[in-house]
């Protein structure tokens, strides 16, 4: 089974973007990470980050056919956008969302997320071993 892990904006300047709220892994090590994990479920990732809105979008459509699961951390348009819970409101198969940072101790603007409408959960402060703990409840959940 294939699981797509879509990162948002700035999310390619991970280690070095406020490394005080985000911390110093880069999103490569975040990639290395998730597809070691998923090497022990017998689970294959699509691992993908864009800052452009309507490329998460299409990317989104692409695992309508491909995917059986998403995992999600859309970075600020999690705050912002309706195109993507329009896009994972078509996706039939579970979603999870995932903040590195807790973006509820955070300014107010970030307590809203979008994507959490349509997420069957949300994972938000555990750093990048969220997209772990992400993983491993897909896992189970897909048997
Ligand atoms: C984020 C939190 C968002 O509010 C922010 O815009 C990000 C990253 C996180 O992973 O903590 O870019 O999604």
């Amino acid at each position: 089974k294939l699981i797509y892990v879509l990162n948002g904006p700035n999310l390619n300047l991970l280690g070095t973007r406020q490394p005080e709220v985000y911390g110093h892994e880069t999103l490569a090590d975040v990639q290395a990470m998730v597809e070691e994990k998923a090497d022990e479920f017998g689970l294959e990732i699509e691992f993908f980050q864009s800052n452009h809105e309507g490329v998460l979008v299409e990317k989104i459509h692409e695992a309508r056919e491909k995917a059986a699961g998403i995992i999600i951390n859309p970075a600020a348009y999690t705050h912002t956008s309706v195109a993507i819970l329009d896009a994972l409101n078509t996706f039939e198969a579970p979603v999870v969302e995932v903040h590195i940072s807790n973006v509820h101790k955070r300014e107010a603007f970030r307590h809203h997320s979008y994507v959490s409408v349509r997420a069957d959960g949300v994972i938000a402060g555990l750093g990048t071993r969220g997209y772990l703990a992400a993983l491993d409840y897909l896992a189970h959940r897909l048997g």
